[in-house]
């Protein structure tokens, strides 16, 4: 392959891999800026970094139990069930399970036979 073209390859893949995982943060606490981020930042830095919930990914289901552990043995405060409401929605659909932390299962064309 000459230069001219691994160049312009590369800056293909660059801009796809990119692209898939372009969202606007909070450069002040790397939190996806969507619906309700800033309520999530403020009730959730209080007492740990911000990281630790950025890292972390997770169905609706796992981030209720994170929050019921933390209310159970670390001191987190009951929330109104309408604030509730809003950090779930946020953290479920801003880190799911699978998004850039595992691959998607493989279409069944291409399992093995059973
Ligand atoms: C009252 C203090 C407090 C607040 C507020 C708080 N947490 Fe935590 N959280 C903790 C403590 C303590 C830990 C354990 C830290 C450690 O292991 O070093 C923790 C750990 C975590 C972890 C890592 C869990 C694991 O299994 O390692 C996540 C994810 C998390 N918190 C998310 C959140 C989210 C989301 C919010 C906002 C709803 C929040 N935290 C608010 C106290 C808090």
């Amino acid at each position: 392959m000459n230069t001219i073209l691994k160049k312009t390859v590369f800056a293909a893949l660059c801009s796809v891999s990119l692209g898939a995982a372009a969202k606007d943060v909070d450069p002040e606490s790397g939190f996806i800026i969507a619906p309700d981020w800033e309520l999530v930042k403020a009730q959730c830095t209080v007492c740990h970094s911000s990281k630790l919930v950025t890292a972390q990914r997770g169905s609706r289901k796992t981030w209720e139990s994170i929050i019921r552990w933390m209310q159970a043995t670390q001191g987190l405060w009951q929330f109104e069930p309408e604030m509730e409401r809003k950090i779930f929605d946020y953290l479920a659909a801003n880190y799911p399970p699978g998004d850039g932390y595992r691959r998607k299962p493989l279409p069944p064309e291409l399992r093995p036979p059973q």
